[in-house]
Parts: structure tokens; sequence; C-alpha cells
């Protein structure tokens, strides 16, 4: 079997993970939340976003996390939708911004309110600039699979998009299953496609799992050659612009289960459950990934 010796992690609890919480999680506890974080081993996370606070209020103190909680031994990672967005990265230290849009145009009018053209024609100036600047540039690409409005989403219609992410000179792209619909099946043959098109892009997986559906797609992915995933420590998170979807694969399963199959992290489990610890009474959700349930009942 193709296995790798080694994934990476890409953390992605405090934006993704905590974007759809309704309740403001006080901005000293997100920041205690990500230095346990960078504690339990993570190396690449993404700490926040420089969105409309209007569109979502709970990334708000974005400026404040990034200021306090950037650390050189670690890739933090903000996301910027826009102009506005990039000038406020701009203002801060941060080295890393990730982009985002989706394959499908709905789902874009809902989460940007803009097309997925226009959203690629206001990305490009801004992406170019960002490389010129030395910046790593991670794209992330929604709805690769399926749109919670379109439903499938073709193959070649990912890639299509991805390509053009990849001549803007983007460094990774991070290929969503936003919905947590996809198959092992979709998911190797999507992976597959990318890996051969694309060999010069860092190429990370994106996996929901509002269908429990998230390891089994995390295991087809590593024999297509993935061996990057963005995972969010306690499963916990969604977009707020896609119904119905729930947080992104946990952290903890994860490496529970690769490094049961002989494949490194870096990330030790203890310390990942002390994290979730500190952000669990936070959420509105329970933390009902296999690993820190059994943390619990063992505490
Ligand atoms: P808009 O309303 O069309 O924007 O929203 P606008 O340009 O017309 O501006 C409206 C107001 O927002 C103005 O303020 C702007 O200054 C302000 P006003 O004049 O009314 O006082 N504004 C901003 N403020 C702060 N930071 C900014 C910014 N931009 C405008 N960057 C916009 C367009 C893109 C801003 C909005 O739709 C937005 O913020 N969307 C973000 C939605 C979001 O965060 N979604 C979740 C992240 S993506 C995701 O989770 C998917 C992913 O995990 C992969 C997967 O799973 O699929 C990555
Ligand atoms: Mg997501």
């Amino acid at each position: 079997m193709n296995l790798p010796n080694n994934i990476t992690i890409i953390e992605v609890g405090p934006r993704d993970g905590l974007q759809n919480e309704k309740n403001f999680v006080p901005t000293d506890v997100k920041k205690e939340f990500i230095f346990k974080l960078k504690e339990s081993g993570v190396k690449e996370m993404e700490l926040t976003s420089f969105v409309s606070p209007k569109w979502v209020p709970q990334m708000q103190d974005a400026s404040d996390i990034v200021d306090s909680c950037l650390t050189i031994d670690s890739r933090d990672i903000v996301l910027a939708p826009n102009k506005k967005g990039i000038e406020r990265v701009y203002e801060t230290d941060c080295q890393s911004v990730a982009v985002f849009v989706g394959v499908s145009n709905t789902f874009n009018q809902k989460n940007i309110n803009k097309s997925t053209q226009e959203a690629l024609e206001g990305l490009t100036p801004l992406i170019l600039q960002l490389k010129e600047r030395g910046y790593f540039v991670r794209a992330c690409i929604s709805t690769a699979f399926y749109c919670p409005y379109e439903g499938k989403v073709s193959p070649e219609d990912t890639l299509d998009l991805c390509k053009k992410f990849v001549h803007l000179g983007v460094d990774e792209l991070s290929v969503a299953d936003t919905i947590g619909r996809a198959n092992p099946l979709e998911a190797f043959t999507l992976f597959s496609l990318l890996r051969t098109e694309l060999p010069d892009v860092l190429l990370t997986a994106h996996f929901h799992d509002t269908r429990k559906m998230a390891l089994a797609n995390i295991f087809a992915s590593l024999q297509a050659g993935i061996d990057r995933f963005d995972t969010s420590a306690g499963g916990l998170g969604g977009c707020p612009f896609a119904p119905g979807a729930t947080g992104n694969v946990a952290t903890e399963d994860v490496v529970f289960m690769v490094e049961e199959l002989g494949i490194s992290t870096g990330v030790n489990l203890e310390k990942l459950a002390q994290a979730i610890d500190v952000i669990k009474p936070y959420t509105s959700r329970p933390i009902e990934s296999g690993y820190y349930r059994l943390y619990e009942l063992n505490k």
C-alpha cells in the first residue's frame, strides 16, 4: 500500500473551528487555545480570518489574535477574502495568507457575495502582489466535490479552478469537501487527478465530517499521494454559509489513525487534548471525537 512516512497537520480549529460559533469566544481563550495547540507540536495553523465582522462577527478580533500569537517556529496563516482583508494583513507581521473561493457560483455568492469569476478577477492582482512581497499564499478551494446549493461538482471544474491559482503562483492549494459529502472513491479520484496534473504545488486535503466519512476520505487521499491535511482540534467548525455542514475532521482522530498506521505527525495527543480542554467550555456543540471521549473517560 502506498503510504507516506510523515504527514503535515494544518490545524484550522482557531479559524474554521470557531468561525461558526454564535457566542463570542473571549479573545484570551482563543489565544490560549492557539498556544496550547502549538505546544502539542502543530507547525502550521490558520489563526483567524480578516473577513467582514458584519458577516462573521466571531473573527472581529483577528488583528489582536495575530499580534499576540505569531511565532517563528510555525507557519501561522490568516484568511483574507479581498483587498480590505489583505490590507489588514499588511498591517501585521503575518507572512502567510489564505485566499478562498469555491468552485460553485452559488456558494461564492452566499459566502463572499461574488461569482467564481468575479472572485478570481478580484483576487488576481492581490495574489500577484502578495507573491511579489514574498508572502506564502494558500488558496482554499471550497465545494471541490459538492456544493450545498448546486449539488455535484465535476473533478474537471475543480481542476480547472486549481490550475488558475497555480498559474498565479500560489504555494499551496487546500482542496475542500465543504459539506462533508464526498466518499473515499471520489476523494481518491480527485486527489489522484490533482496530484498528477499539478505536481509542483503543495496539495492539502480539507475534509468536513458531516457524514463521518472524513477519516475514510483521508485514508483514500493518502493512497493518492496526499500528505497534508487540514484538521480541527475537537472536530470543531463549519462554514456559516454552508448550511448543515458540521466541523472539520478532528485533529486527534486523524493523528491517532495515521500514527497507528506508522505515519508520523509530530503532534502529541495528550497535549492536543489539553488544548481542547481550553476551548471546550466555549463551544456550542459537544466534542464527539473518539480520541477525546476516551481521554475524558480516563481522566
Ligand atoms: P460585501 O458586503 O460584499 O463587502 O462582503 P463590501 O466590499 O461591499 O463591504 C461591505 C462592508 O464590509 C464595508 O463596511 C467594508 O469596509 C467591510 P461599511 O462601509 O459597510 O462599514 N469589509 C470588511 N471589513 C473588514 N475586513 C474585510 C472587509 N471587507 C469588506 N476583509 C465580503 C464581501 C467578502 C467582505 C464578505 O462576504 C465576507 O467577509 N465574507 C467572508 C465569509 C467567511 O468568512 N466565510 C468563511 C470562510 S471560508 C470557509 O470557511 C471555507 C473553507 O474552510 C474551505 C471549505 O471548507 O470549503 C476555507
Ligand atoms: Mg472549511
